[in-house]
């Protein structure tokens, strides 16, 4: 989603502003931008696709400037096009770039023309430079025009602003979409991701809902909603050291699946002890307030609504609590109910997913006993609002499909299901026994990564069609849709998934040689009845690919089946993940997709 990045400095900016952009193409845009101050005129450039491109241009134009901004765009307002590209511009006085939605932008937009202003771009955004010059005239300071634009605004931003009158300062503005400030030798960053200024700096500001800021080379003021001048943390992270490049692998998707045994041992390292979960790993407190549990609800998005899916099997037979999940664009709009003593999990890879976020907010209006978070990323909004929260230590996330993310949610949510369970006193040989296995997962995962050859061998057959169908019964029907949310995200191919009892309710009436069936077959009570859902789709042509328990036979077509490697059938969902991520990672690369960046999508969802 867009990315905003800006630089005071007393050297010149163009270049690591457009390697702070590069940084940030993994969160998915359409279109690339930068506005460059240069004393008496703005180097203006923009580009429809690549950051590369904008790059291109300024190799070309070599524009010189010791302070700008720049900008990724994914339209939400407007095609992609150059003209719909930030930075927007208002009379060639005020240049701006945003991330987020303004909500009444039809209202202002009709209110900026009867002003005067024209408007050259179907967005929402470049009203803000409207906004920003008109207050201007009045105000002659930006600090002051955006304090009145904010008063204006409704809806979520982070912005960006230069002022052609000033050559030494921008201001920058937040509100429910990330920004943060980035503390370097004889320059100050602003950015809406740590990883666009993490080669600069390790000393950041993250600004909070209200803030606006004024940076130079030299200096930064911040105040808060209420403008009044504020100081905040600086926090200290090392995020050049953590590992953020390919390496030997094509795609990060790749090297993102390869990395689970190591980022599960991550999840799990200093969380588990002796033959049981150890106490309060979700912060101080969090044990007490286990014990108090009655109800669950968790909210989340795409892969981690699959992960709060699955974990919502464990609540129940291991922590003994019943538990609703709801997509979290979807909860606060149902008018939910809240049960006595139930609490809250949020779970969010990037903990900046905006439906999530407001999820939370909305939640904490209601009477929960508090809120737990599931979440990759420490310096996150979900993060720094959640009672509770445990970080999942995957290591960065680039890949747009989410694969390390969701295996290591597993892990943490299999944690919270042990420490609800401890807190309640409940099923202690069941925890032991699942303590032992968390232990191995690394290693069973590790096994299973070696499944790629065989995999290899049916992907070709999958490339090659339109359509496919994941089947899985269980705790393995989330595992399914997860699989076919993989293959649709980056291999472009329409994929479903059905609890496979649910087939001959309609589905099967899709079936033919065009249909492959991809079907989850662990060992398990239902294992008979589940080979018996496929012989139905047999029975009607269709090709089965089954990942199968070494227990489980069967005769498939011209299919086949894929012996999984051997593990605690609690932990089992974990396992049969690693083999769908590799089946769309193959086929995706066989059909030549955009793996890493698919078409339409965005690694972080900030609007709602
Ligand atoms: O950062 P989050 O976990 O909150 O993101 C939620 C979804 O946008 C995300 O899981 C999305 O579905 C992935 N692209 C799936 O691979």
């Amino acid at each position: 989603m867009c990315g905003i990045i800006a630089a005071a400095s007393t050297r010149n900016v163009g270049k690591l502003l457009v390697q702070g952009l590069h940084k940030m193409e993994y969160r998915g845009y359409d279109s690339a931008g930068i506005a460059l101050h240069q004393n008496d005129s703005i180097a203006h450039l923009r580009a429809l696709g690549k950051v590369q491109l904008l790059e291109d241009k300024m190799v070309a134009e070599k524009p010189k400037s010791k302070l700008g901004i720049a900008h990724t765009r994914w339209a939400t307002h407007g095609e992609p096009s150059e003209i719909n590209a930030h930075p927007h511009q208002s009379k060639n006085n005020v240049y701006i770039v945003h991330n987020g939605i303004i909500e009444n932008y039809i209202e202002l937009r009709e209110s900026l023309i009867k002003d005067g202003y024209e408007f050259l771009s179907q967005t929402d955004s470049e009203l803000i430079a409207h906004l920003l010059d008109l207050y201007l005239k009045q105000s002659n300071n930006m600090i002051d025009a955006m304090y009145l634009a904010k008063a204006k605004l409704e809806g979520a931003y982070a912005i960006a602003a230069i002022d052609i009158n000033d050559n030494e300062s921008l201001v920058v503005a937040r509100n429910k979409s990330p920004l943060l400030l980035g503390l370097g030798t004889d320059e100050i960053l602003a950015a809406s991701d740590p990883l666009a200024i993490g080669q600069l700096t390790n000393e950041f500001i993250f600004l909070e809902d209200g803030d606006v800021a004024e940076i130079s080379a030299e200096a930064y003021t911040i105040f808060d909603a209420n403008k009044k001048q504020v100081t905040r943390e600086i926090t200290k992270i090392d995020i050049s050291s953590q590992a953020t490049s390919k390496g030997e692998y094509k795609h990060y998707m790749e090297k993102e699946i390869y990395e689970q045994p190591q980022a599960i041992l991550n999840t799990i390292d200093g969380r588990i002890g002796g033959d049981d979960v150890l106490d309060n790993i979700f912060g101080l407190g969090s044990a007490e307030l286990f014990a108090q549990v009655e109800r669950i609800q968790i909210v989340a998005c795409g892969t981690s609504l699959h992960a709060g899916r699955v974990a919502a099997n464990w609540f129940s037979s291991i922590s003994e609590l019943p538990c609703q999940v709801d997509y979290a664009s979807e909860y606060r709009y149902r008018n939910p109910h809240v049960d006595k003593n139930s609490l809250l999990i949020t779970i969010s890879q990037s903990g900046e997913t905006a439906d999530t976020l407001a999820a939370l907010r909305y939640a904490k209006e209601k009477d929960y006993l508090g809120s737990v978070g599931i979440c990759n990323v420490p310096t996150s909004s979900l993060a720094r609002e959640s009672d509770f929260v445990l970080f999942t230590n995957a290591g960065p996330e680039i890949g747009v499909a989410s694969t390390k993310a969701f295996t290591t949610q597993l892990a943490g949510l299999m944690l919270l299901a042990l420490s609800l369970a401890k807190s309640r006193e409940l099923n202690p040989i069941l925890r032991k026994r699942v303590v032992t296995a968390l232990r191995t997962l690394p290693e069973v995962i590790h096994e299973t990564l070696k499944l790629k050859d065989q995999i290899l061998a049916i992907a070709p057959a999958i490339a090659s069609k339109d359509n496919a169908l994941f089947l899985g019964r269980g705790v393995f029907y989330p595992i399914a849709k997860e699989g076919a949310l993989k293959l649709k995200e980056i291999s472009y191919i329409h994929a479903e998934a059905y609890p496979a009892g649910e087939l001959k309710h309609g589905p099967l009436a899709l079936i033919d040689e065009n249909m492959p069936v991809i079907a989850l077959a662990p060992e398990s009570e239902i294992a008979e009845k589940l080979v018996s859902n496929l012989e139905e789709v047999k029975a009607r042509g269709g090709t089965l690919y089954v990942f199968a328990d070494p227990s489980v036979t069967m005769d498939v077509n011209n299919g086949a089946v894929i012996s999984m490697p051997k593990c605690d059938f609690l932990l089992t969902p974990i396992i049969y993940t690693i083999p769908l991520q590799l089946l769309s990672y193959e086929v995706a690369l066989l059909r030549g997709t955009d793996i890493d960046q698919p078409r339409n999508l965005a690694k972080s969802v900030t609007v709602e």
